[in-house]
């Protein structure tokens, strides 16, 4: 078989981030500022080892030739990409996956309180991208938000149920560097809950306002019950737990 062996330094690596959205947070993931086996810092040196054209559903095997942490499967091999398995779901094939269970667990670690959430609704075939505050119910296994009447993503959530919010902790070049990056990624199906509903005060009771009292809260807000069907957990502390960075929680699990 034909190989061919090439040196690159590790920043040209930044050029995939125009290929795929996902990748990303493997070359972030892939750089931590202080981790001694971390293969990623600038100007330290990838070996590329060319392999076959792979389909995005294939999965290596226990002789797969050995390779770098971070690395991906795209810098050796031409991927085919299908609309079902995304870098991401590659990367959770190919990797140590937790139980549900565990997944769930961090999770919850990792949304201890009323966390601020980027939200997407769809309608007509348009997204909308809006910050919320998201508490989530552990008991339930669903998210509450706490919204003013008569946003558009009210509008959109009872046109069409389905969202997927993004929540996550990381650093930017101009923040000065390095860390560790956690996100989560949430996909599911919206509720609106109006001020008349029987189910109105239990939850607000459980959201802690801060800034109104309940008496106002019933004039002005209307409640998202958000049910998710699947969450990717994504933590690049996971690779010294001996587990993929990217785990899949799923509630049908
Ligand atoms: C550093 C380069 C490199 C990376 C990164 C890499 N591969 Fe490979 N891969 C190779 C080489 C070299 C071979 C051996 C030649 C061949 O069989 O194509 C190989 C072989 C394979 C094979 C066939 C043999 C086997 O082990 O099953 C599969 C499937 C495969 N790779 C999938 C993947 C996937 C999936 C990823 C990402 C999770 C990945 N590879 C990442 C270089 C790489």
């Amino acid at each position: 078989m034909k190989k061919r062996l090439r040196t690159i330094l590790a920043h040209t690596i930044v050029s995939l981030l125009f290929i795929l959205p996902a990748l990303c947070c493997a070359e972030q993931a892939a750089a931590p500022a202080d981790s001694k086996s971390s293969p990623g810092k600038a100007g330290e040196a990838f070996t590329i080892q060319e392999g076959r054209p792979i389909t995005s559903d294939q999965v290596m095997s226990q002789k797969h030739p050995p390779f770098a942490r971070g690395m991906v499967c795209v810098e050796c091999h031409t991927v085919t990409f299908d609309a079902v398995t995304s870098s991401t779901r590659q990367y959770i094939n190919n990797y140590p996956q937790l139980k549900n269970e565990a997944v769930w667990k961090k999770i919850e670690a990792f949304l201890p309180g009323r966390e601020r959430f980027a939200l997407s609704t769809v309608y007509n075939n348009e997204p909308t991208a809006t910050t919320v505050d998201m508490v989530l119910d552990k008991n339930e296994k669903v998210f509450y938000v706490v919204c003013e009447k008569g946003t558009e993503k009210l509008y959109q959530i009872k046109q069409n149920t389905k969202i997927c919010a993004v929540h996550y902790e990381g650093w930017t070049v101009a923040g000065g560097g390095k860390k560790e990056w956690k996100s989560v990624q949430v996909r599911g199906t919206a509720e609106v809950i109006p001020s008349g509903d029987p189910r109105y005060s239990t939850i607000i009771d459980k959201y802690h306002l801060a800034r109104l009292s309940k008496e106002r809260a019933v004039l002005r807000f209307d409640l998202i019950r958000i049910s998710p069907s699947e969450i990717v957990y994504f933590d690049t502390n996971l690779a010294g737990e001996n587990a993929g960075i990217y785990q899949r929680w799923e509630r049908s699990k």
